[in-house]
Formats: C-alpha cells, sequence, structure tokens
C-alpha cells in the first residue's frame, strides 16, 4: 500500500490514542486491518463493541450492518464511523422491513405466527432487528445460530415453528446439520410471492420457515468445486462458512464462521492440506499466516465481496484524520425507537448460553 497513506494513518490514529477504537472484520483488505485494533467476527466484533466504553469514536472497518449493531450496543456518548457508507450487505438488503412485516400478518392469518419465533441473522437492517425484538425472538451470527435455534425452537414449544431470515442457507444449514433437523421440515418464503409462494397447510407443517435470502459470495461455492479439490489435492480438508449452499456444507469437513476457521486452520498440523469457502482476503491472509500448511481457495471462480472491499486505506485514513480535525464523517446513528427493540433482540443473543 501507498507509504504515505501508512504513514498519515498512523499519525491519525497516534494523535487520537485511547479516544479512538478501530474494530476490522476478518474480511477486510489487509491494507485495513493492519490498523484494527481488534479483528473478528461479527460476533465477536459486536461484543468488543460493547466492551469499550471509553472509546469516544468507534471506526468499524466491516458492513454497514455490523456498524449499525456496533451503535445500538455502544453508549449514547459514543460514535460509530464507517468510512464508506456504500459498504452494505447484499443479503441484509433481501429483507427489507416492510416485507418481514406483511410476512408475519401473513402468518398470522394463516393461524401460525402465535406459534413462531422470529431469528434474525446478524447480516439484517436495525429496523429487522427491532421487529425480532418487538416480537419475541433473537439475533444470531454463524458463530452462535445453533445455541440460538435451539433456544427459539424451545421458545416456539411444540408444534412450534422459526421464521428465519435472511440467510436460508444458515437457517437450513443450523437445522439439518447441527440440529439433526429434518429437510422436509424447512420451507422457503419468498418475499415476492403472495403468502410467500406456500399454502397454509405447508405453512402449518413446517418447522423452519426460511426467508429466501443468500449471500451471493458464499452463494458461489459448488459441489462440483468440493469434488475437484478431492480429486486434485489428495487427503484435502474442506472447511466452509455456513452462508454455503446446504450440498457444499454437506460435503465439506468442517463449517464455521470466519473465526471458527481461523482457530481450526490454526490448530492443524504443519502439511494438513485446505480448500477454504469463504471470502478471499481472508483465504489469502490463512494461506500468508500458515505457509506450513497449504491453503487453497475453494472456487476460482468467486471473487472478493465487493462491499466488504470499499472499506480501503484512502477511507480509511480521510474517516481518521476528519476526527483528527474534530470533524466525525459518515456516523451511524440508529434512532433510538428502533435501537431500544433491536437492543432487545441483540441482549437475547448476547445472554445465549456459551
Ligand atoms: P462471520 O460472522 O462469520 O464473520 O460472517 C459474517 C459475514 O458476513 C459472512 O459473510
Ligand atoms: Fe454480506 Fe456475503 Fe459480503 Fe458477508 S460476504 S458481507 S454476507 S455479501
Amino acid at each position: 500500500s501507498d507509504p504515505d497513506l501508512v504513514a498519515r494513518a498512523r499519525a491519525a490514529k497516534a494523535a487520537l490514542g485511547d479516544r479512538l477504537f478501530v474494530l476490522g472484520h476478518h474480511y477486510q483488505r489487509d491494507e485495513v486491518i493492519e490498523f484494527a485494533d481488534v479483528t473478528g467476527d461479527s460476533f465477536k466484533l459486536a461484543k468488543e463493541a460493547a466492551a469499550r466504553p471509553d472509546a469516544e469514536y468507534v471506526v468499524f472497518c466491516g458492513v454497514h450492518f455490523m456498524a449499525e449493531s456496533a451503535d445500538i450496543l455502544t453508549a449514547d456518548t459514543q460514535t460509530v464511523v464507517l468510512p464508506d457508507l456504500a459498504a452494505g450487505c447484499s443479503m441484509a438488503d433481501m429483507a427489507a422491513i416492510d416485507q418481514v412485516r406483511e410476512c408475519w400478518d401473513e402468518l398470522t392469518e394463516a393461524g401460525v405466527a402465535d406459534a413462531t419465533v422470529p431469528v434474525t441473522y446478524m447480516n439484517s437492517s436495525a429496523a429487522i432487528k427491532a421487529f425480532t425484538g418487538e416480537h419475541g425472538g433473537t439475533i444470531c451470527t454463524s458463530s452462535n445460530a445453533r445455541t440460538a435455534l435451539t433456544w427459539a425452537l424451545e421458545q416456539a414449544g411444540d408444534g412450534g415453528k422459526v421464521l428465519f431470515l435472511p440467510d436460508q442457507h444458515l437457517g437450513r444449514n443450523t437445522y439439518v446439520r447441527d440440529l439433526g433437523g429434518s429437510l422436509d421440515g424447512c420451507v422457503v418464503w419468498d418475499p415476492h410471492k403472495p403468502q410467500g409462494g406456500l399454502t397454509a397447510a405447508q405453512l402449518r407443517d413446517a418447522t423452519m420457515i426460511l426467508w429466501r435470502g443468500h449471500c451471493s459470495v458464499h452463494g458461489r461455492f459448488s459441489v462440483e468445486a468440493v469434488e475437484a479439490a478431492r480429486r486434485e489435492v489428495p487427503g484435502v480438508k474442506v472447511i466452509v462458512h455456513p452462508e454455503c449452499r446446504h450440498e457444499v456444507v454437506e460435503l465439506a469437513d468442517e463449517v464455521g464462521s470466519t473465526e471458527r476457521i481461523i482457530a481450526t486452520v490454526a490448530a492443524a498440523p504443519p502439511g494438513t492440506a485446505w480448500a477454504v469457502g469463504t471470502e478471499l482476503n481472508l483465504v489469502r491472509r490463512l494461506a500468508a499466516r500458515f505457509p506450513e500448511q497449504r491453503i487453497l481457495f475453494l472456487e476460482k471462480n468467486v471473487c472478493y465481496c465487493s462491499t466488504m472491499n470499499r472499506i480501503d486505506l484512502p477511507h480509511l485514513v480521510w474517516a481518521l484524520e476528519s476526527l483528527v480535525d474534530g470533524r466525525v464523517v459518515n456516523p451511524i446513528r440508529v434512532d433510538e425507537g428502533t435501537a431500544h427493540w433491536a437492543r432487545v433482540a441483540l441482549d437475547r443473543m448476547l445472554a445465549l448460553p456459551g
């Protein structure tokens, strides 16, 4: 990276001292991750944001929903900054609050809403998190989806159901792979069709109502790529993120959040070969960090998460130098009405065991 920008980022960080805390998601570029005080998956970063009450500014190098969650979990006196407001998440954009309200109305009409608990993936807007809090549900991330789903199914009781949104793959993978549920117990709610494209009987019979959303990056890892890796690299271990399609997850040796992928690779003996199915910045860093292992990218045709990549060193320097000058650029502020109920849902997640 540009040495001038590196020097400016260092100087701005030094000038701000303890007033600043920089969080970096594992999918961030190397040039940005270098300046993160803490790196993590979305669960760890949410906890870290909540654990820094003394930092006046929390600069979030990640995507919009993560910065919103950080704003909800930090004190009113703290300001969360997202260095580029265009860093969104295409999966989070697949569920709009009006569509979710409409879905709930239709579940009510079909007579199943009373028996349904919403479980909302962190990758969602603050408004949907608030809806979840108001309707007795919880947030989950890929590292606690199993615990969150177990909790929600217990809350729902006998014959109860979970509305899982917006990632159908994480919902299905968690229910089937982690909890031993059956694929037949899952239906997919399509927000673009009347009554989600489902009959009242299908809704009554289902245990998991999965929102039709997915990650455009992880959705591209294929069964063929897993088979090719196994063919080409004898003894290779396949490790993927649970946002991958169910057929891919079923074939993998290991499945986990970004933090878990790193921990699993770190614990493996030298000489282990891995085909990794997650975002490319992280896979490249794994390869650099563990040269004694063989780290391969699972699918040649998959690229970076374009929105994560929006946060680059020029944007970070701009955000930091503005703070040094006493100007806050790109603050992320969730209105208090929304934040209240979203916090209820996030606190339910933070209180889950383990
Ligand atoms: P993690 O919670 O595993 O970091 O995942 C976040 C994400 O957006 C994956 O695409
Ligand atoms: Fe969203 Fe997928 Fe990018 Fe994660 S990798 S931030 S889910 S688009």
